[in-house]
């Protein structure tokens, strides 16, 4: 099938990814607490819905709010949003597992995940690691499915922990999430105004390709100067 990109909404993120998020995989957004990750979802799905495309959101973390979403979209465009709300990992599981029968119903234009780990991270505690493992590639293995089967983007959010060596930091499922995800972006907030995107993985573009931009109340922005002083 062919791939499309398609549109985040976000001037600057659409430039930096040659059109936008591409059809048939798994995009994983990850990055540091307040570095974005729910911003740039809930962009792409005030977009899409805009465009009277249904969105299927998983939020795993009451990170969507109806208040930001009517920010950057029309009360219309929320009705446009399939939202689930698991409590637990096992809801998630469950949820993923339904989107079979709820992309047949909605047909819809994209998923998103926000976030993939949070709840599997309170279940990867002790010694369950190998089997919530296991089952969190089988989820990101579903949403491969559908991704490709129904030749739209998956968009997944990924908390980070620090690694042992200083400065790097390391998606919290590790290789599980690495492997499934066939676009890995990394956003940064060292500084609060200016934030950081980065290719850490893609099918077509080089790895630490990186542009900049901000968040404002209208969504992810560029930070070129527009006006004149
Ligand atoms: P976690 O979910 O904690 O991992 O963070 P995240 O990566 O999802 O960050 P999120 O997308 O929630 O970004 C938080 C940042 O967005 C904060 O710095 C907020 O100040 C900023 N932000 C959120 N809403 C608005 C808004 O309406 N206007 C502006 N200008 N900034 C906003
Ligand atoms: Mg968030």
């Amino acid at each position: 099938m062919e791939v499309k990109r398609i549109s985040t909404g976000s001037e600057p993120i659409n430039s930096f990814l040659n059109g936008g998020l591409e059809t048939g995989i798994i995009t994983n957004v990850f990055g540091e607490s307040g570095s974005g990750k729910t911003n740039f979802c809930v962009q792409t799905a005030a977009h899409l819905a805009e465009k009277g495309e249904k969105v299927v959101y998983i939020d795993t973390e009451k990170g969507f709010s109806p208040e930001r979403f009517k920010q950057i979209a029309s009360k219309e465009a929320l009705e446009k949003i399939v939202l689930n709300e698991p409590l637990d990992f096992g809801q998630q599981e469950e949820a993923i597992n339904s989107l079979e029968e709820i992309a047949e119903e909605h047909d819809p234009g994209i998923v998103i995940v926000d976030s993939m780990v949070s709840l599997y991270r309170l279940k990867a505690k002790g010694n369950q690691v190998q089997e919530v493992n296991q089952k969190l590639s089988q989820q990101l293995s579903q949403l491969s499915k559908i991704a490709r089967k129904n030749n739209i983007p998956v968009l997944v959010t990924n908390q980070v922990y620090s690694s042992f060596d200083e400065d790097s930091i390391e998606l919290v499922g590790s290789d599980v999430p690495r492997y499934w995800s066939k676009c890995l972006l990394k956003l940064s907030n060292s500084d609060k105004s200016v934030r950081e995107i980065e290719i850490e993985k893609h099918r077509s573009m080089p790895e630490g390709k990186s542009a900049q931009f901000k968040i404002t109340d209208e969504g992810l922005e560029s930070v070129k100067n527009r006006g004149l002083f």
